[in-house]
């Protein structure tokens, strides 16, 4: 069966939406790609320095920059990745507060050119985001997700594989949650080539690469003070464009609605989920330990305060 590459928009020509049209391009995910951004000239030049990479890494698409909805009509997937990010003296609620403003104008310009297209939501706080994009749109459950559990996921599978010493890929984790210092990376269910990794770390260094993955953004900007990560995040983006996009049926963690699931309603919160051609496909749903039930409590409760916070 032809393998059928759409059209994506990506919202956003700052760090992490460059990240993602980059990563995009490399792996020749999409036929026609659209940079979007309110800033003159920042998304044409972005696009056209990306198209002169076609000749070195093989895409055979169209990659175009624009501050014009227009250009992204009709498109399959749009990435979000558009907003502020926090300056000194802001407060996480000030930071909320504006980015949900700039989100209700984005979701609505989406709306009006691609009402088919499945939204993946990337800004900060993005459980609110996500949350905010899904009210405004009107669109069904399963067309609007939020990234974070497979960036998330990808920094605990990463921190594993360095502490056993195996191959990154070989590393199966799950985050589940919000994306924040609440997320639960799941220990029990971690495991390199299906070998758990209860068996093969003590107790002690599996805390230690959990909290570090709790805080595995903080980190990151620690060091580079005036923003947060992007590269890892761009790739986590595309992963679930393109596993939508090509109708891949993945299972990766995503920033879902439930209705019940896992006892939770009402919320977008990080889980397990079938990503196909219609978006959320299945949330898949499993019995968790009581442990885990309130790790995830706390998860929800978090979420719930930063949904109020938008006003929704
Ligand atoms: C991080 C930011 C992107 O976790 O939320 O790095």
């Amino acid at each position: 069966m032809a393998i059928s590459k759409k059209k994506l928009s990506i919202v956003g020509a700052g760090a992490v939406g460059t990240a993602a049209a980059q990563w995009a391009v490399s792996r020749n995910a999409a036929d026609e790609i659209v940079l979007v951004d309110v800033i003159e000239g920042v998304p044409q030049g972005k696009a056209l320095d990306l198209s002169q990479a076609a000749p070195l890494c093989g895409f055979t698409g169209k990659i175009t920059g624009t501050n014009d909805y227009s250009d992204t009509k009709d498109s399959d997937v749009v990435i979000i990745t558009a907003g502020l990010a926090r300056k000194p003296g802001m407060s996480r609620d000030d930071l909320l507060a504006k980015n949900v403003e700039i989100i209700k104008d984005v979701t609505e310009n989406i709306c009006r050119n691609s009402p088919q297209a499945v939204i993946v939501v990337v800004t900060n706080p993005i459980d609110a985001m996500v949350y905010t994009v899904f009210k405004v749109s009107g669109f069904p459950k399963n067309r609007v997700v939020g990234m974070a559990g497979v960036l998330d996921s990808a920094r605990y599978r990463t921190f594993l594989a360095q502490a056993i010493g195996v191959a990154p890929k070989d590393v199966t984790a799950l985050v589940m949650g919000i994306h924040g210092d609440n997320m639960l990376p799941l220990t029990r269910l971690a495991s390199v080539a299906g070998v758990p990794i209860e068996d093969l770390l003590s107790k002690e260094e599996i805390h230690r690469i959990v909290k570090r993955t709790q805080q595995g953004g903080g980190e990151i900007v620690k060091y580079l003070k005036t923003g947060s990560a992007f590269s890892t995040p761009g790739l986590a983006a595309m992963e679930m464009a393109q596993s939508i996009l090509e109708d891949q049926k993945r299972i990766l963690p995503c920033a879902a609605y439930l209705e019940g699931e896992f006892g939770i309603s009402g919320v977008f919160l990080g889980v397990p989920v079938i990503l196909g051609r219609r978006g959320v496909e299945k949330v898949l749903e499993f019995p968790l330990t009581d442990d885990e039930k309130k790790a995830i409590a706390l998860s929800v409760e978090a979420v719930k305060k930063q949904v109020a916070a938008t006003g929704l």
